[in-house]
This record gives structure tokens, C-alpha cells and sequence, in this order.
């Protein structure tokens, strides 16, 4: 009878059941697709195959490639620098060292700013004064002179990319202080920009230009290391000291807002130089993770009285070539650590490295004649002897630090690379030659920042690369600076 009652029963419940369970169903699919449609409106990026795909425009008709892109010759680069606060005093001061070079204008958001260097730079030098910007608009009324044929952008991150686009637009060529851009958006507009009205569109990236990683750039072309297969590279530097000073704290504002490496571009730079990033191979996946933020959140909370921070203190990012190369990255600017940008390289016969103790290892054989006297003496599970270190240095020093090396030190600027930085910047200028960095290493160094954060977000799933050059990065064979002699 139990039974039967059972059967009787069982239909109904499951009648009701039926029902239930179909409404239920009903209720948890809509909620589901109405929370991913919420989800994919505000995301900028689609999930294809376990990776997080970011979408890449295709070239507007009449854009054309910047690769190797050279402008006419300019007698003399005529300067417009927009922002001088900590860093932009030192561009105009630097510049004052290279000859063909005239500051037109300055702008700033503040006045003092400008009269600072007015004084300090321009008239201490017994050069003329330049004309006065002031205001968050005023770099429009600069970029519109007639007489100005490059504006130096040194500005907070976040004004980046509208100076640099209507600079562009006005005919211009630009300059942009790194990260150039804060988000694969802004990295595809000035591409974009670039690519239309032929403008140069390059990221200051000074790292590049360190004599040490100059030197090794020059050891790893003449096959010193065999091939290059891994690089480091890193942005560890404890900011606390200069949180306070950034205008508008446009700084720590931007990371409270921001997971992922946000200042990628000091590590990243000379390891893609090294390797031949769209020269030849380029960057396609990377995955990146964050620790939680502390340091970061703690004086975000006595500053901004904010209780969130998305930048964790340490924030660790790997890189894939298509080659199957692969390069580390790290940024921690919150944590009490001596400054380190890593620079690391392995290659299948050597290694290299910068921080904390520079030198290398490498088998003898590489070395030229007469380097070691005996070649036994290098054992290659530890470092070189200083004194072929010292050697080594001195040997394969980059071409360009033999011909401005002392100036760079007498002018300086990081030691020296800041300088040897505008100076190639106006070289390149004046003999009408492509640039050291082109929009496409602006893009795909300044790009990692919302990359990695969206890698994160998703527990460090892989994150495919844009590919900026739209295909071409395999024409170029091999990075190189252009010479007037070549
Ligand atoms: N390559 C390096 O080694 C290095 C070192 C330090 C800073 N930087 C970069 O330099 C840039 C500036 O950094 P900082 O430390 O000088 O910051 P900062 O806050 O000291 O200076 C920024 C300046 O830009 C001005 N500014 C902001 N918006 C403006 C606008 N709309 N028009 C005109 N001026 C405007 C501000 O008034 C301020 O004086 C950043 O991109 C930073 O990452 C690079």
C-alpha cells in the first residue's frame, strides 16, 4: 500500500516538480544571461578558447604602416613641452645641450611651473623665453602654432593620449613620457592617428638607453649569448617618498583605480629590443597575478580616505613570444626594497644581469681572442672575472655611448641615458631617419597595464596580444638604429 500511495503520489509531485523545476530553470538561465550580458557590456574583451581576447580594429582605408617610417629633415626641431612638473624641468634643461634644437613654448597647469623654468633653464642659459600655455586646455592653442614641429608631452598618464592625439592632428610629431597610453583603447588611437597623418609617435622609454643594457644589446647582436631566449625585466622602486608630490595625486588616484602592471615600460623596453619585438617575432600571450594590495591600500587610505585599492603591492606578469621566447615582468613600487629594474638575459650561451650585481656568464668561446687569456679561467657556472667584465664592457660599449657618452654623463639624467635618449630623439630628426621607438613599441610596451589587469581578474588566465603592427611584424628583420651612414 506504501508503494502504491508512492506511485499515486510520485506523478503528482513530480507534475509540480515538472513545473517547479522548469521555472526555476527559467528563472536561473535569464538571471544568468542577463548577468552576462551585464558582464560583456562592460567588458572590453571577449573569453575565446580559455584566453581573454581584446578586439583589434582593422586598418581604416588611406592609414598606411609606420614601420620604418622616416619624416622629412628638420633643420631645426622646434620644442613644445606640455607638463613640468618633477620630470618636465630636466627634458628642457636636456634639450638646451643638443644642438638644432629651439624651445618655442611651454604649458603647464600652473604657472609657477613655467616661470621655474623660464628662469632656472631658459634665461640662465641666455636663451629667449618661451611662450606661455597655461591651463588643462591650453596645450590645444600650443599644438596649433604653426612654428612648433614636436610637442614633449611629460604630463600625469591619464593626458597622455588626448595631447598627443590633437598634437598629431595639428600636424605635429610627439614625444610621450611612459606608460604613453593607460588602456588598449588609447594605445589603438594613437596608432591610428599616427598611421594617418604620418606623424612620429614615440614613447620616451629611457631605459632603453642605459649604457649597461646599450652594451649588452650590442653583445646579443654580435652573438655573445648565443640566442636570447629569456629576459627580465622589472619596475620595483618604492614610491612613498614622491606619492605626496604628484600634481593632483594623478598617481596613486590612477593605481587606486588600476590592477595589473601599470608601469611596465622600464623592464619591458630593452628585453624587446633584445628580442626583436616586431622586428621579427612578437609578444602573443601573456598571463599576469597580483598579490593583494597593503602598502598600497594603507596610504591610499590615510591620503584619499578611500578603502578599496585594485593595484596589488607586487604584481609578477609572463610574456610569450610566437617564437616561444619568454619574458618576466614585475612591478612593485609600494614595498621597501633597494630599486631593481632586473634586466636579465639568458641566452643558450650566456647570461647577463644588471640588478643587484651587474656582470655576466659566458663560455669562452664566444669571446674574442686575447679577452681571457685562458679560456679555462671562465667557468661558466659562475659570474666572469671583474676584470673581464671590464673587458667585455669596454669592448662591445654601443657605438652610439662611444660617441656621446661624456656629454650624457656631464648633462645627465639617470647617469646619462635621459640625455642620450633626446639626443637620439633629435638625431633621428634632423637626418630624417625612423625612430628608435616607434608607435608600435609605444603601444605594445604601454599596453601590458590593462592587459595584465584583465589576466588577473580572471584568476591569471592567458591574455592575447594585440598585434598593433596589423600583421607587419615580421617584415623588419632584426631591431637596429638608424644612422645617417647607413
Ligand atoms: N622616464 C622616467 O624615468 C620618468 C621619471 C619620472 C616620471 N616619468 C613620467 O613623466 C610624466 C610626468 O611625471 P611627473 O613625475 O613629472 O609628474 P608631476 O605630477 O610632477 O608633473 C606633471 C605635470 O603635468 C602638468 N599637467 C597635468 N595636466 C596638464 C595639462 N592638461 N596641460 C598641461 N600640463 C598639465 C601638471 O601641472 C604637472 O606640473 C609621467 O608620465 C611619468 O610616468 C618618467
Amino acid at each position: 500500500m506504501v508503494t502504491l500511495r508512492l506511485e499515486i503520489i510520485r506523478p503528482k509531485a513530480m507534475k509540480i516538480g515538472r513545473y517547479t523545476l522548469f521555472g526555476l530553470l527559467f528563472l536561473v538561465v535569464s538571471m544568468y544571461c542577463c548577468t552576462s550580458n551585464n558582464k560583456e557590456e562592460t567588458k572590453n574583451y571577449k573569453i575565446i578558447d580559455n584566453a581573454i581576447v581584446f578586439s583589434e580594429p582593422e586598418r581604416a582605408e588611406g592609414q598606411t604602416s609606420m614601420l620604418q617610417f622616416a619624416a622629412e629633415p628638420l633643420d631645426t626641431v622646434r620644442i613644445g613641452f606640455i607638463g613640468l612638473g618633477m620630470r618636465g624641468p630636466d627634458a628642457v634643461n636636456r634639450m638646451t645641450y643638443i644642438d638644432g634644437v629651439k624651445a618655442v613654448a611651454l604649458c603647464d597647469l600652473l604657472p609657477e611651473n613655467i616661470e621655474k623654468v623660464q628662469k632656472n633653464v631658459l634665461e640662465a642659459k641666455g636663451l629667449p623665453r618661451a611662450a606661455e600655455y597655461v591651463g588643462p586646455e591650453a596645450y590645444k592653442e600650443l599644438c596649433e602654432r604653426d612654428d612648433i614641429d614636436l610637442v614633449y608631452i611629460c604630463t600625469g598618464w591619464q593626458v597622455h593620449v588626448p595631447i598627443a592625439v590633437y598634437a598629431m592632428q595639428h600636424g605635429k610629431h610627439v614625444a610621450i613620457e611612459v606608460p604613453a597610453a593607460t588602456s588598449i583603447e588609447e594605445c589603438w588611437q594613437f596608432v591610428d592617428v599616427s598611421e594617418q597623418t604620418r606623424s612620429h609617435c614615440m614613447m620616451l622609454e629611457n631605459c632603453c638607453y642605459d649604457f649597461f643594457e646599450m652594451t649588452c644589446l650590442n653583445m646579443a647582436q654580435n652573438g655573445l649569448f648565443g640566442e636570447v631566449i629569456h629576459g627580465e625585466g622589472a619596475y620595483i622602486h618604492n614610491l612613498e617618498p614622491f606619492w605626496p608630490y604628484y600634481q593632483d595625486n594623478w598617481r596613486l588616484d590612477f593605481n587606486q583605480k588600476h590592477g595589473g602592471d601599470v608601469y611596465a615600460t622600464h623592464g619591458l623596453g630593452p628585453i624587446c629590443q633584445v628580442l626583436d619585438i616586431h622586428r621579427g617575432d612578437r609578444m602573443e600571450y601573456l598571463v599576469s597575478m597580483s598579490t593583494p594590495s597593503y602598502n598600497g591600500l594603507k596610504i591610499a587610505k590615510e591620503t584619499m580616505g578611500v578603502d578599496t585599492f585594485a593595484n596589488g603591492d607586487m604584481t609578477t606578469t609572463m610574456i610569450q613570444t610566437h617564437k616561444g621566447k619568454t619574458i618576466l615582468i614585475e612591478h612593485d613600487v609600494y614595498t621597501p626594497r633597494p630599486y631593481n629594474r632586473l634586466y636579465q638575459l639568458t641566452g643558450t650561451e650566456g647570461w647577463a644581469n644588471k640588478y643587484m650585481r651587474e656582470g655576466f656568464t659566458l663560455k669562452g668561446d664566444n669571446l674574442p681572442e686575447g679577452m681571457v687569456p685562458d679560456n679555462e679561467v671562465l667557468d661558466y657556472h659562475t659570474w666572469v672575472p671583474e676584470n673581464v667584465k671590464d673587458s667585455l664592457l669596454t669592448a662591445y660599449k654601443h657605438p652610439i655611448i662611444v660617441d656621446i657618452e661624456e656629454k650624457a654623463k656631464e648633462v645627465g639624467g639617470h647617469g646619462g641615458m635621459d640625455f642620450i635618449m633626446d639626443y637620439r630623439l633629435i638625431y633621428c630628426l634632423r637626418n630624417g631617419l625612423p625612430l628608435d621607438e616607434d608607435v608600435y613599441d609605444a603601444a605594445e610596451w604601454s599596453c601590458i597595464g590593462e592587459l595584465s589587469a584583465a589576466s588577473i581578474e580572471n584568476h591569471g588566465m592567458p591574455v592575447r596580444m594585440p598585434d598593433f603592427t596589423r600583421g607587419d611584424w615580421d617584415k623588419v628583420k632584426g631591431y637596429k638604429h638608424a644612422s645617417k651612414y647607413d
